[in-house]
């Protein structure tokens, strides 16, 4: 059988920050691998490094040791190729949602910018607020106008850290089925952070669960049901109780490490 091709590989990543004249270790011996067009949840709790790896990857942070890959090769700088999506959205609040899609573009001759601009816009479902300020729209309306502004540069890894987090649970369950829509249509591959363990079980083919201090891959989960996935499930139930044993959240011993 062939290999899938390989998007993202991060090889033995470690990462110290210095603290009061020490150093704290955050992430050690970091590896993975995300096959292109697959969406691949981290999973953790806070504090434990999710942002910090993400960045890492995302060229924006320098690895102390090992190696990140894209597409086959190193990777060691922010590019178009790899677009990062911040919980905060990020939008330019004197811009409006189109002129916010249309950043990344500048390199298309105006017509071609814009009509790609609207088509994102319309892809994300926000077609009559182009027009809005970011202040206008809802917390859901400006993640979404977020995302049509990362792909629209068609970027072929998307960084998600947290993208719902923020969100009450209607619009993150609609953004959520919306992105899984996206997905299936433009099959970019997917990197996405989160400490909900339903968002991880209902969205990804594979879950990487991270533990704290310093950070590290301690299991990896493949969610093999298929999709749409029903949340009250046996199968889901199966994955989500699978992922809080990790946690050692099931059983009667609390534990401070793993508190989510
Ligand atoms: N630039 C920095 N300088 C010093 N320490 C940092 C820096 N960035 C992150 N850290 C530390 O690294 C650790 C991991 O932070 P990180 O933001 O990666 O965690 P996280 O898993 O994303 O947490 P959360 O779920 O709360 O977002 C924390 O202890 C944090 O204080
Ligand atoms: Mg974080």
């Amino acid at each position: 059988m062939t290999q899938p091709m390989l998007a993202v590989e991060v090889d033995n990543i470690s990462k110290s920050y210095g603290a009061r004249g020490g150093s704290e270790e955050i992430l050690r011996n970091i590896s993975l691998k995300v096959a292109q067009g697959e969406l691949v949840s981290l999973l953790g709790p806070s504090g434990c490094g999710k942002s910090t790896l993400l960045s890492v990857i995302g060229g924006f942070v320098s690895p102390d040791r090992g190696q990140v890959r894209l597409n086959g090769r190193a990777k060691t700088s922010p590019d178009r190729e790899c677009v990062m999506l911040f919980q905060h959205y990020g939008l330019l609040p004197w811009r409006s949602v189109k002129k916010n899609v249309e950043l990344g573009l500048e390199r298309l001759p105006a017509k071609e910018r814009e009509e790609t601009a609207m088509a994102y816009i319309r892809l994300v479902g926000l077609e009559e607020r182009a027009g809005h300020f970011p202040h206008q729209l809802s917390g859901g309306m400006q993640q979404r106008a977020a995302l049509a502004r990362a792909l629209a540069i068609r970027p072929k890894v998307i960084l998600m850290d947290e993208p719902f987090a923020a969100l009450d649970t209607f619009t993150r369950y609609y953004l959520q089925n919306e992105l899984l829509r996206i997905h299936a249509q433009e099959k970019p591959t997917i990197l996405f952070v989160t400490h909900d363990i339903d968002e991880a079980v209902y969205l990804s083919d594979r879950v990487l669960i991270m533990n704290a201090s310093p950070g590290q891959i301690r299991r990896e989960i493949a969610i093999q049901t298929s999709r749409p996935r029903d949340r009250g499930s046996a199968d889901f139930q199966h994955y989500r109780k699978l992922i809080l044993e990790q946690f050692e959240l099931t059983g009667t011993q609390p534990s401070e490490e793993f508190s989510i």
